[in-house]
């Protein structure tokens, strides 16, 4: 199977991989797995006070498609609000890094973590 130049890319040189404090209020933490294949990714993001997603960051232990999506999502959250962040949607991952049908999962794991990341950092708040 062919990865596309941009799945390479990200996989060559992933955005933003490392670790945030996760005892700190500010920072929203989603660990999600994949039953299909078992990979896990943990995505984190750095909320500002007024709602806007300041930082993100992943480590995902998994295929070359997970770690693409992941890296992309964390490109993308950063500067959104959690609203907009919420919206994203696995096939806009998908068509952006051209995954072929066995790999689209890939990108659902990269939804759901950002949607976790979110709803950890809500429950923070509350
Ligand atoms: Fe091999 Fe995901 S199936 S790393
Ligand atoms: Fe399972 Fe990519 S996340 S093969």
């Amino acid at each position: 199977m062919a990865y596309s130049e941009e799945v390479i890319d990200h996989y060559e040189n992933p955005r933003n991989v490392g670790k945030m404090d996760d005892s700190d209020s500010h920072v929203g933490t989603g660990m999600v797995g994949a039953p299909a294949c078992g990979d896990v990714m943990r995505l984190q993001i750095k909320v500002s006070d007024d709602g806007i997603i300041e930082d993100a960051k992943f480590k995902t232990y998994g295929c070359g498609s997970a770690i693409a999506s992941s890296s992309l999502v964390t490109e993308w959250v950063k500067g959104m609000t959690l609203e907009q962040a919420a919206g994203l949607k696995n096939t806009q991952i998908a068509d952006q890094l051209a995954l072929p049908p066995v790999k689209i999962h890939c990108s659902v794991l990269a939804e759901d973590a950002i949607k976790a990341a979110i709803d950890d950092y809500k429950k923070k708040q509350s």
